[in-house]
């Protein structure tokens, strides 16, 4: 049987939301993705908007969602300082078993960095999160990020 999870995908506009999925569902068949699980994984990942005026979703869009990525932006204090509100939705409208990953993306700007590795692990640690710096430009770490979450679940 196959297992087939949802996923979530949450955090301020512009910090790389859709180019994560887009990065990651490139590499999807990746055979190192199914060993990891032994069994053929169904991801169903939601996108969304990360702007202010659609942040209406809320119930429907985590419903039945085992894991959530929540994305801020290395190079953007704001969308760092935003994270305490995506975890508040999670915490309001998400299963209380949810697997969440922390990801500070765009790592592969680090002359622009504004967030240090250290204050996002921190946060992370602190929430119970999982954590990871990720780029969807040069792919570091997206594929992980993903397969640590469902490897979490399963
Ligand atoms: P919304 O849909 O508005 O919520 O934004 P989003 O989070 O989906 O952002 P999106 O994926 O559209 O990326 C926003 C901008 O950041 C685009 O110009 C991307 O090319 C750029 N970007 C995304 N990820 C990276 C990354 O890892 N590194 C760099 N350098 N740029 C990135
Ligand atoms: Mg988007």
């Amino acid at each position: 049987m196959d297992y087939v999870f949802k996923m979530v995908v949450i955090g301020d506009s512009a910090v790389g939301k859709s180019q994560l999925l887009a990065r990651f569902s490139k590499n999807e068949f990746n055979a190192d993705g199914r060993a990891t699980v032994g069994k053929l994984v169904k991801a169903q990942i939601w996108d969304t908007a990360g702007q202010e005026r659609y942040r209406a979703v809320t119930s429907a869009y985590y419903r039945g969602a085992l894991g959530a990525l929540i994305v801020y932006d290395i190079t953007s204090a704001a969308s760092f300082e935003q994270v305490p509100r995506w975890l508040e939705d999670l915490r309001a409208y998400a299963d209380p078993g949810m697997v969440v990953l922390l990801a500070g993306n765009k790592c592969d700007l680090g002359e622009l960095r504004a967030v240090p590795t250290a204050v996002g692990r921190e946060l992370a640690e602190r929430e119970g999160l999982l954590f990871l710096e990720t780029s969807a430009l040069d792919a570091t770490n997206v594929e992980k990020a993903f397969l640590t979450v469902l490897e979490q679940i399963f």
